[in-house]
């Protein structure tokens, strides 16, 4: 599907265009078909009207011809013989109002598709606001996002477009200009393994930064080696495929104060190295460079806005295999900062490449540090597939990040750092290995992250390992990539770059 959204095309009111168009066709025919929102269990219309006076209109139509329980659209006729559609905005428990319009945009647009229908009128919403819009408008940006590229047959699509029923000014572009972010993303958190080595995600980082005017330092094999970072050559040793460190640098000419560094895990496969990971379900972790997608698309979004704020994404990527040269359980590398690092666990390896980001990060003298990685099942069986662990060393970074993803719909529960656990990081040969012996996997893996951060540096850690790709419907994905993260770091840079973040 294709998405559009636009005013409505004439400047006539609402009233005449109605009967206008009432008379002009019957049934789908060309024109709009009409919208309500409500929210059935609270009994509230979300849309202008009466919520009783919806439900109860629903109830007595003998023309209800439609309804499809699982996106809660109901179609009903009318006395005029002209559609109009109820949609069920509180349907999925647990989220907040935008989320409820973009799930209701979302569910909207796929029912339209299905029935061919091209175009949507919505009428003024209640406590109509900006955001409500823009929230029903991401549902239909989401329902439009397909990966069919290796699909030989590709589905029919329809161009679905909302109208809203009064002349409400809409800026489309920041909303496109996030969702080719969000697309891109997906695409290429989708790309299986053999499609999406090292080399070619610095390639399309290399194209994105020629096209946004970013600077951008590729680092293979031999750079990483001579500048030190060995947590990413030792993690890519195994594979023919070089690993690589991206990093690029958005300068805009308006700056302030903050400058922020976006540190992203770029595992193009995590087969677990030479600590094997068991076949089931192996095939998802092609999706353990979500991390680095989504720094990258989110440095992209950031230049395409132009906030006036510097930031830098950083992608440490490798590929984790268990090959001739694979790093071994007991081997011993030094990091840049000088610390050795013991490897008891190679399926541990994230950490291991983003400590490199980290110090990258660190010596382009930036002011917060923001990693992102697939880093834990452990985050996942204690926060599930819809909220995402927040680890940091900064309250007000922290509760800024949480701020700006509620605001997004991205769900972020803040974990404890607690130093008693870092006690079995110690290693009897080395100054640190990269598990304990037992433990919460998911804090103990943050608290050897904080190893390597400086102390005067905010900086959080996004475990995004529950949340990233889902295989079941999950709010606006039925499939795949979510994502997770991207809307909370450019919500988060806009805050920064206006000075309107927590302390
Ligand atoms: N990429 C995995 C984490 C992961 C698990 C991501 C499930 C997405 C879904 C990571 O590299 C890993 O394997 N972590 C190990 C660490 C363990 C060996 C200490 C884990 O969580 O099991
Ligand atoms: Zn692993
Ligand atoms: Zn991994």
């Amino acid at each position: 599907m294709k998405k559009k959204y636009s005013n409505p095309k004439n400047d006539s009111d609402e009233e005449s265009q109605t009967s206008s168009k009432r008379q002009a066709r019957g049934w789908w025919g060309e024109g709009p078909v009409f919208v309500f929102l409500y929210d059935k269990r609270k009994k509230e219309a979300i849309t202008n009207g009466e919520a009783e006076e919806i439900l109860q209109f629903i109830k007595e139509s003998e023309h209800t011809l439609y309804e499809s329980e699982a996106l809660r659209v109901i179609r009903v006729d009318n006395e005029y013989s002209h559609p109009v559609l109820f949609v069920d905005t509180g349907k999925e428990p647990g989220l907040d109002t935008l989320d409820h319009l973009r799930m209701a945009g979302y569910r909207l647009a796929k029912w339209a598709e299905n029935n061919a229908i091209k175009t949507l009128m919505i009428p003024p919403l209640k406590d109509d606001s900006e955001a409500k819009r823009y929230a029903i408008l991401q549902g239909l940006c989401y329902a439009s996002y397909t990966f069919d590229k290796y699909k030989s047959k590709k589905n029919k699509r329809t161009d679905v477009e909302y109208l809203f029923a009064d002349n409400m000014e809409i800026d489309g572009n920041s909303l496109q200009t996030l969702f080719s972010g969000i697309d891109l993303a997906k695409d290429l958190i989708n790309e299986p393994g053999n499609a999406l080595t090292p080399a070619i995600m610095a390639n399309i980082a290399q194209s994105i930064a020629q096209k946004h005017g970013l600077d951008i330092k590729i680092r293979k094999s031999k750079e990483l080696e001579k500048d030190g970072y060995n947590g990413i050559l030792t993690v890519g040793r195994g594979s023919k495929n070089e690993p690589a460190m991206v990093t690029l640098c958005y300068r805009p000419k308006q700056k302030n104060i903050y400058h922020l560094a976006f540190v992203g895990k770029g595992i193009t496969f995590d087969t677990g190295g030479i600590c094997l990971k068991p076949s089931d379900k192996m095939y998802e972790m092609k999706s353990d460079m979500s991390g680095a997608a989504i720094v990258l698309a989110a440095i992209k979004v950031i230049a395409e806005l132009k906030l006036p704020i510097e930031v830098d994404a950083i992608l440490c990527l490798a590929e984790n295999r268990p090959g001739e040269n694979a790093m071994l359980p007991g081997d011993i590398f030094k990091a840049k900062n000088g610390k050795t690092v013991m490897i008891e666990n190679t399926d541990a390896e994230g950490r291991l490449v983003l400590i490199d980001g980290i110090e990258e990060a660190t010596s382009l003298g930036v002011t917060h540090i923001i990693d992102i990685a697939t880093l834990t099942g452990a985050i996942r069986r204690a926060l599930g597939t819809s909220i995402g662990g927040l680890f940091s060393n900064s309250d007000g970074l922290a509760e800024t990040l949480i701020e700006s993803g509620a605001e997004s719909g991205e769900k972020w529960w803040r974990m404890p750092l607690d130093e008693e656990y870092a006690e079995g990081l110690k290693d009897k040969v080395a100054d640190i290995r990269n598990i304990t012996d037992d433990g919460p996997g998911a804090i103990v893996a943050a608290l050897f992250l904080k190893e390597f951060v400086k102390e005067d540096l905010q900086w959080a850690h996004l475990d995004i390992a529950g949340v990233d790709f889902t295989t079941k419907n999950y709010k606006y994905t039925e499939y795949g990539a979510t994502a997770f993260g991207l809307k909370t770091l450019v919500e988060t840079a806009k805050k920064y770059s206006m000075d309107e973040i927590r302390s």
